[in-house]
């Protein structure tokens, strides 16, 4: 069976924590979407590890990690994870690559950043990590997938994208890109990698027969899907559940549950529509009490209220099983906490969530006040020790969406959470 942690806004929801503890139950662990425009840190005996690539599940010896075929993969990247493992004494011979998982090229990353410096005052604020040209030439067919660029051919198809990018580079004013150097540069990456590239397709398969348990590492967030997000301030790939089974190859028969993660509050870095935006006072004591910087880019986070109407969309998207809400202990450092529970357009009050750029911009979130100040939670271990003023507050949560709350971040370390049978 495979269970699946998903991010349920614009990302950065603390996903990392969840899959870390669910990961120590798992014997494989897969990362599906997206590419290293991802990021979490994970502390292993006093030691911070930061991943964009490999899951976090590497870190179990007894689990499997794989890197499926709806990721794109930057092999510098993942080389240099790979080699930070090492040095820190882990061994990586549990790491399985996918040999239809795309590689992202210096092209990619070039035009990522061209690109988005020629949309001027309408940037979508991507990470320039290469991510939308690479899933772009994957679509179009003229990616490099795992198996080419430890194939023989990799030089020969490399050398046609590096002639067809430069034409593309030159007609942007740009100087052109030295074939022969990029190609000898990961080719030496490519025989790095070559050791763990496999068909993740039968192993995953396998796995499922044998009844093993299985975790599937969302990345990015429901509303940044490019077909269910708000488009188009979103990334390239689905970060939703339809994505875990095209990016890995499994049925929905295969997934058990799936656990949407948020927080207690809201943040989205990058540009785009954010009703509950608090663009204020407010936004700025979040930030700064849930320390919200990008870990991929260091960006400081748009943050605001909680949205309901937004968090409904995500159930329905995803046929969420359960909630996993973080940083309560960080929302209770106010006196007051708004929620939203409708967005008010014209005349109407609607609890139906819209992609419509127009409709996001144009209606006003309808809130209501919660008591806060919660204390320190940070060591509780069940919903029943929280403050009342606490429990009010997931329950109104679970009673607007349907879904239970099945963990609780109530402080930043590993162990402060609360988990729910
Ligand atoms: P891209 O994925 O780099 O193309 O960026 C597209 C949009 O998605 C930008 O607004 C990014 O800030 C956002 N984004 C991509 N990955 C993440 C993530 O892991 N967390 C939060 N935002 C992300």
């Amino acid at each position: 069976m495979i269970n699946v942690v998903l991010g349920t806004f614009f990302g950065d929801e603390g996903k990392g924590k969840v899959i870390d503890y669910l990961s120590q139950q798992s014997t494989m662990a897969i990362r599906c979407t997206g590419g290293n425009n991802a990021g979490h840190t994970i502390k292993v005996n006093g030691k911070k590890f930061a991943f964009h690539l490999i899951p976090s599940g590497i870190l179990n010896p007894n689990a499997k990690a794989v890197i499926a075929n709806g990721v794109v993969i930057d092999p510098k990247v993942l080389v240099q994870e790979i080699t930070q493992l090492k040095e820190a004494g882990f061994s990586v011979n549990n790491l399985y690559i996918s040999d239809k998982a795309h590689v992202i090229m210096p092209y990619h990353i070039l035009l990522d950043k061209i690109l988005e410096e020629r949309r001027g005052t309408e940037k979508l604020g991507t990470t320039a990590c290469g991510i939308g040209p690479a899933y772009c030439d994957k679509y179009e067919r003229s990616g490099i997938r795992m198996e080419d660029f430890i194939g023989d051919h990799f030089s020969k198809i490399a050398l046609r994208n590096i002639e067809n990018k430069n034409v593309i580079l030159e007609a942007f004013g740009h100087e052109k890109l030295d074939a022969n150097a990029i190609i000898q540069e990961y080719s030496e990456y490519a025989n790095i990698l070559k050791p763990y590239v496999t068909d993740t397709f039968s192993l995953i398969h396998d796995a499922l027969e044998k009844d093993e348990k299985i975790l599937c590492e969302g990345a990015q967030a429901t509303l940044l899907d490019i077909d269910h997000g708000t488009y188009p301030y979103v990334t390239s790939s689905n970060p939703t559940i339809g994505g875990i089974c095209a990016g890995t190859g499994v049925g929905a028969k295969d997934i058990g549950q799936v656990i949407g993660v948020l927080k207690a509050y809201s943040s989205r870095v990058g540009a785009g529509p954010y009703p509950t935006e608090q663009d204020n006072e407010i936004g700025d004591k979040l930030r700064e009490l849930g320390h919200e910087y990008g870990s991929t880019t260091g960006r400081p986070r748009r943050c605001g209220w909680l949205d309901l109407v937004a968090l409904k969309y995500a159930v329905r998207i995803n046929g969420l099983t359960g909630l996993a809400i973080n940083h309560l202990d960080t929302i209770g450092k106010l006196d007051r906490i708004k929620l939203c529970v409708g967005y008010q357009h014209g005349q109407d009050i609607t609890t139906n969530y819209s992609t419509n750029l127009k409709f996001l911009n144009d209606c006003l979130p309808v809130y209501e006040e919660f008591e806060g100040n919660f204390g320190d939670i940070s060591g509780m271990k069940q919903i029943m020790e929280l403050p009342i003023q606490a429990q009010r507050y997931l329950k109104r949560i679970e009673e607007f969406v349907g879904v239970p709350v099945r963990f609780v971040g109530t402080g930043p370390e590993r162990e402060n959470m609360i988990v729910r049978g």
